[in-house]
């Protein structure tokens, strides 16, 4: 079981430390799981027996709930700076910079399926400074990079999600997402806190690699 703990479901939008109490109640790593949960729901993200590429996955949250999802004939593929703070059965876990990271080990790891991956989610973020404008431009640097990499890896009409923390770079990151998926839209979970500046970019509709020239 990826997850741990005890618990049912129930309704998870009540204060930041109900919510914190109601993850680990479910064995979730992270209340963050709610976000992913609201956006899985609204946009029939996963579906069993598919391949995620997970990217900045600690502690754990969406790994877990997306093995949940895919099930046993699914494959998730989770990468962070950070070694993950739960065990995830089944799953491959990258400790290492999505910088680094080789699509050509990812089409390896899916045992050489090409393109790999029907899902790229990204719940990445940068160490926060303090300073807004430089958090922004980190972030979409963290979204472009997740783009870069579902541009490389992704099946067409396969699905893209990551979060931004919202700033003037903003309208061009949705751009050049729009240039390469059908569908582009925006939401900001319940799950956020209200004070947040994030909100999630969620795309469906991959259009298929561009020609490598
Ligand atoms: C908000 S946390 C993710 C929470 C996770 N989705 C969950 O549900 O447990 C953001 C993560 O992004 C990771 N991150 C930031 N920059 C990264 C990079 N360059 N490469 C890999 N991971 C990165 C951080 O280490 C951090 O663990």
């Amino acid at each position: 079981m990826a997850r741990s703990g005890k618990g049912g479901r129930g309704n998870p939008w009540g204060s930041g430390d109900a919510m914190n109490r109601k993850a680990k109640d479910q064995g979730f790593a992270a209340r963050s799981v709610f976000k992913l949960e609201e956006i899985d729901r609204r946009f029939k993200l996963l579906q069993r027996g598919q391949r995620v590429l997970d990217l900045g996955a600690c502690p754990g949250s969406w790994s877990q709930y997306t093995l949940e999802r895919i099930g046993p004939g699914g494959l998730l593929v989770a990468v962070d700076l950070q070694p993950l703070r739960v065990s995830l059965p089944g799953a491959v876990v990258l400790t290492e910079d999505v910088f680094a990271l080789e699509p050509e080990r990812l089409v390896e790891l899916t045992e050489g399926r090409a393109p790999p991956f029907h899902a790229v989610i990204s719940d990445m973020a940068p160490n926060t400074t303090g300073v807004p404008f430089r958090d922004h431009v980190a972030s979409v640097e963290l979204c472009d990079r997740a783009l870069e990499l579902a541009g490389r890896v992704l099946v067409p009409g396969g699905s893209f999600v990551c979060k931004v923390f919202q700033g003037e770079d903003e309208p061009g990151l949705r751009l050049r997402i729009r240039e390469r998926f059908d569908v582009l839209k925006s939401l900001k979970p319940k799950g956020t806190r209200t004070q947040s500046v994030e909100i999630f970019l969620v795309a469906t509709g991959y259009r298929g690699a561009a020609p490598r020239t």
